[in-house]
């Protein structure tokens, strides 16, 4: 047995082989469906990088609560100054955004932080489509969330979100990729009502974070979105969906380090000023991100969005070819929607035989029945044709 896994047991004390608990653990992980198997098309979260998952373990015991893990603060701050630079924030000497658990986290910061300013305003203006993370906290924040309804039950409509931005708006959201299909709302529109109200703009891109940056249709309007020409106030990308970083990791971003002075408190012991949901903190998701930044940079990002992409298009014309098959709306970032064309009861019965041989694929309900695969850097071409082939025996 190693040695270290004797560490600290008390002594004098019958304890459970630690052998004995790393082979209960490994039959657990067996339980789980493998990233190597292929057959994981369900989650915008990753399978991680080695190296962060290395960094993760690393730093995983250091805490960033202020003035305890110097290496792990001046990581973050690596990090949010880069990530800030994707989306043209004004360079404010890290403070202008920190490392979270992930997009609810992220997305929670941004409007507690938007109530903070304004603290009179409950309304916050969303698509449909937005995640549900706002639903979550609503409650707690004492937020009047007023979703937009959607065009043919698939895209947002600009007009009636306009409309529905008035002087009383706290903040919109603009979703950058929802989590179903990749939808994103018309954000030059948005933006320019938000101005015209005052209110705090969010761009929700935990999912399309790292596309918005990279896609030229999607950095001509998100590029800058975070500078004082374009005023978003917040913005929420998430390293442990497509960065390649463990679960845990999210960013949020703020465009002006004013907004996130407006939640700190001043906290006498330790002697910190607080600007974090969470007190203690590991360093481990900012060590991670930090750890991909340094080995990809902006480029690698950039080809990893661009292969991805492209393997998304794949599967999109491999599916498009049955002619049983119908694609809805449009794939914009990673996830693909069809149905079977007879109907509802023929799409569950192919969703019923993907499951049988083992693929993870998520139903949707809305607007009809239909299944969306997703695909991931984890996501091989022979994986594809695995499903393919898998359809095909299943129509
Ligand atoms: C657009 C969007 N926002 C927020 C979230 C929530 O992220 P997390 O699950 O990391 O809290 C998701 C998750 O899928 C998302 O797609």
């Amino acid at each position: 047995m190693s040695q270290d896994l004797t560490d600290r047991l008390p002594a004098g004390q019958e304890t459970l082989d630690p052998e004995e608990v790393l082979r209960r653990l490994k039959a657990a992980a067996a339980e789980e469906t493998a990233w190597e198997s292929g057959l994981v098309f369900n989650t915008l979260c990753c399978r991680p990088h080695p190296l962060a998952l290395r960094a993760f373990t690393q730093f995983a015991d250091r805490n960033l609560l202020k003035e305890q893990s110097f290496a792990g603060r001046r990581m973050e701050q690596e990090v949010v100054a880069a990530y800030s630079t994707w989306f043209g924030a004004p360079p404010q000497q890290g403070r202008n955004g920190y490392v979270c658990s992930g997009g609810t986290e992220g997305n929670f910061v941004a409007l507690w932080a938007a109530k903070a300013k304004h603290p009179g305003r409950r309304k916050v203006v969303l698509a449909k489509y937005a995640h549900y993370s706002y639903d979550r906290f609503a409650g707690p924040l004492e937020l009047q969330l007023v979703p937009v309804p959607l065009r043919n039950g698939l895209e947002v409509d600009t007009g009636s979100f306009l409309d529905t931005i008035d002087g009383e708006t706290l903040s919109v959201i603009i979703t950058a990729g929802d989590p179903v299909l990749g939808r994103l709302d018309p954000v030059e529109d948005i933006v320019a009502a938000a101005r015209r109200h005052d209110c705090a703009v969010h761009i929700d891109a935990a999912y399309g974070g790292y596309f918005l940056p990279f896609v030229p249709e999607y950095r001509e309007r998100f590029g800058a979105i975070l500078s004082p020409a374009n005023n978003a106030t917040t913005l929420t990308i998430d390293p442990h969906k497509y960065g390649l970083c463990p679960l845990g990791t999210g960013i949020v971003l703020f465009s002006g380090k004013e907004d996130l002075d407006r939640i700190s408190l001043s906290v006498p012991f330790p002697p910190i000023e607080s600007r974090t949901f969470q007190g203690s903190r590991s360093a481990g998701p900012a060590a991670a991100a930090w750890a991909m930044l340094q080995l990809l940079g902006t480029d690698g990002y950039r080809r990893l969005a661009e292969d991805v992409l492209a393997k998304c298009n794949h599967l999109a014309t491999r599916l498009a070819a049955f002619p049983e098959l119908e694609i809805v709306g449009r794939p914009r970032m990673t996830s693909v929607g069809f149905h079977v064309k007879a109907g509802e009861e023929q799409t569950i019965a192919l969703y019923n035989k993907l499951s049988a041989r083992g693929f993870l694929i998520t139903p949707q309900t809305k607007p009809t029945f239909f299944l969306r695969a997703i695909v991931h850097h984890h996501t091989m071409l022979a994986h594809i044709e695995h499903l393919i082939e898998a359809i095909h025996d299943a129509m």
